[in-house]
């Protein structure tokens, strides 16, 4: 038996030094170990033996049990570390090679007057509002008092969509103003909102495109006044143009959603042909707004006995080609990368 044990350990030995992968160390401790194996035998002669000395080789066979176990672990960790090793070598990563350019995208100057609208109201308090491009006639036109032979209803400038089986059509809508009545439709006052969003009319020139982008805006309660719709948007056009300077101007108009209503222009100067913000003697209209209509509280559920407030309406590419001396509306759309560099903004700044 001692002999059998010396010769286990120095076969053993030998057997994990030339097992070069785990896979050879495991057919060595299965020689070993396995069922048949040798330790295994030796193990099985136990029974035969006296108690007595069965216990004393028994203590040693477990020893011996004991080493085998510990030097098949060994090598597995020796082996397991080689093979790390190799893979790291292999699959070492170059950090010295210089980095590919990213192409650098950035945001379209509509993006970024939307945004920075949004940001101004939001410090007012106002929240965003939402509502579909397709639209129907109750919201377009019907509930914002707009009658059926108003001059906006016509085919020449609205995009209709084919007359369904029921007889009624949709829009593409022609303002954001209709925003306004599914906020008051969905929920209770006080309200205070901007709806920006893509609008569509029948029109391309210098100054028009067939889509184009306005921000809506709508306060009601209980007390909103005039002066409030002043305060408000005189405040926003300092904020917007980063200027107190810029001269206000509210001047009397006509929309059938507002009772008063107002244009609103800022002053500029037009000497030597060229367009500066400011005080000039010249004027520039830049929205419309006024105090929501009775007729349009009623269409939307609202007592105008006890709610009232006001509305305004913008054109996002009017506010960004002032701000940013862009001169063609035309280019926002044409997708010229060039232009986008020249004109768009880096993400962070
Ligand atoms: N919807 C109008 C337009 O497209 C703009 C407008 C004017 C909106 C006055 C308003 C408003 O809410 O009060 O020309």
């Amino acid at each position: 038996m001692e002999e059998d044990l010396q010769e286990l350990e120095i076969w053993l030995r030998d057997a994990l030094a030339i097992a070069d992968s785990v896979l050879a160390v495991e057919v060595v401790r299965i020689e070993a170990l396995g069922k048949k194996g040798r330790l295994t035998t030796l193990l099985k002669t136990l029974g035969r033996l006296s108690p007595a000395e069965r216990a004393r080789q028994g203590e040693t066979l477990n020893a011996v049990k004991q080493t085998v176990l510990a030097l098949i672990e060994t090598r597995l960790a020796a082996l397991r570390e080689a093979e790390m090793e190799v893979r790291l070598a292999a699959e070492r990563v170059d950090i010295t090679l210089p980095a590919r350019p990213e192409p650098e995208g950035c945001i379209h100057p509509v993006s970024r007057t939307i945004d920075t609208v949004a940001a101004l109201f939001g410090v007012m308090g106002f929240s965003i509002a939402e509502g579909p491009d397709i639209e129907d006639d109750f919201h377009n036109f019907t509930a914002l008092n707009m009658p059926l032979d108003h001059p906006a209803r016509q085919m020449h400038d609205t995009f209709y969509l084919p007359k369904r089986a029921d007889g009624s059509q949709f829009v593409l809508r022609t303002h954001t103003s209709p925003v306004q009545i599914r906020t008051m439709r969905a929920q209770k006052p006080p309200i205070r909102i901007i709806a920006p969003g893509r609008t569509y009319r029948c029109d391309s020139d210098m100054t028009h495109t067939p889509m184009f982008h306005q921000v809506e805006g709508l306060v009601i309660d209980e007390s909103t006044h005039f002066g409030h719709l002043k305060g408000c948007i005189t405040e926003f056009i300092h904020a917007y143009f980063e200027s107190d300077t810029v001269p206000v101007r509210f001047r009397p108009s006509f929309f059938p959603f507002t009772e008063p209503s107002a244009e609103v222009d800022i002053g500029c100067s037009r000497r030597g042909g060229e367009m500066k913000l400011g005080p000039g003697g010249d004027w520039l209209e830049i929205m419309g707004c006024g105090m929501v209509h009775p007729r349009v509280l009623t269409a939307c559920g609202l007592d105008p006995e006890r709610w009232q407030g006001f509305a305004f309406g913008m054109g996002v590419e009017r506010l960004a080609m002032l701000k940013h001396g862009i001169p063609d509306l035309r280019t926002f759309y044409e997708s010229d990368v060039r232009w986008l560099r020249h004109y768009g903004f880096r993400p962070f700044e």
